[in-house]
């Protein structure tokens, strides 16, 4: 279980994963009296480059940027060089050592994130890219190299959680995707696989959810937004 101090406005950060800057805006005006934290992602950087980013920085919110910077070391490198000055809260990557070393030199301010596993991937997707390590362990190896290497946290799924706060302790910040209501908890409902809730993922030891089509489809994401910080404050 964490015991860091978060503000419960910034425990479920929103991933804006829509085509359009104007999209994002709208739905980052929507939800900002629930929550400061946005997630940005490959789509939208896409569509907006730094656009976005700056404006919800600009608003006072906090920005995850997740790109998932994965290239040679160098090159990693320099494109957080790109990032680390821009007022961003988090950007992820992955790799190996090598890699990880590099992002370090160049993060300044910016606080990194190590993607372990992605939560779509299932025992059999491991298998199909020729790991032989249970999805459990694989995240755990690469949490604890991370945390190693200086990173600051990992992303997991909330089904790791729990281990990697026992094995690993209360410095790693966990960041949690893969998140649905309780309702349609099945996994296979869409892309994700490890799936859980908001308020088992913050209760068994994460720091930050990161939701995105639960909240960005929904007809009234707010009520979703307040369902979920609901279920968070009940665990915590
Ligand atoms: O729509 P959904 O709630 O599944 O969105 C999850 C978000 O978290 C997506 O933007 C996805 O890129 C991101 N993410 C993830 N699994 C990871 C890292 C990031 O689902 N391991």
């Amino acid at each position: 279980m964490t015991c860091k101090n978060i503000d419960i406005k910034e425990r479920i950060i929103v991933a804006l994963d829509v085509e359009h800057p104007d999209l994002a805006k709208d739905m980052v005006k929507r939800c900002e009296s629930h929550t400061r934290y946005f997630k940005v992602g490959l789509q939208l950087f896409m569509a907006s480059y730094f656009e976005v980013v700056d404006w919800i920085i600009d608003r006072g919110h906090k920005v995850m940027l997740d790109l998932k910077f994965f290239d040679i070391p160098e090159t990693v490198k320099l494109a957080v060089e790109q990032v680390n000055s821009r007022g961003v809260s988090l950007a992820t990557i992955h790799g190996n050592d090598a890699i990880i070393r590099a992002a370090m030199e160049s993060r300044g301010d910016l606080q990194l994130l190590a993607v372990t596993v992605l939560t779509s991937f299932g025992e059999e997707d491991l298998r199909a890219m020729g790991m032989t390590q249970s999805v459990e362990d694989l995240v755990l190896f690469r949490a604890r190299r991370a945390l190693e290497l200086g990173c600051d946290g990992v992303v997991s799924s909330g089904l790791e959680a729990e281990r990697l706060r026992r094995d690993l302790g209360d410095k790693l910040l966990i960041v949690t995707p893969g998140i649905r209501p309780g309702l349609n908890i099945s996994d296979g409902a869409d892309d994700q696989k490890r799936v859980i809730t908001a308020g088992r993922a913050i209760a068994t030891g994460a720091d930050h959810v990161v939701v995105g089509r639960p909240i960005t489809k929904a007809d009234d994401p707010i009520r979703v937004l307040e369902e979920m910080q609901q279920e968070i404050v009940d665990t915590i």
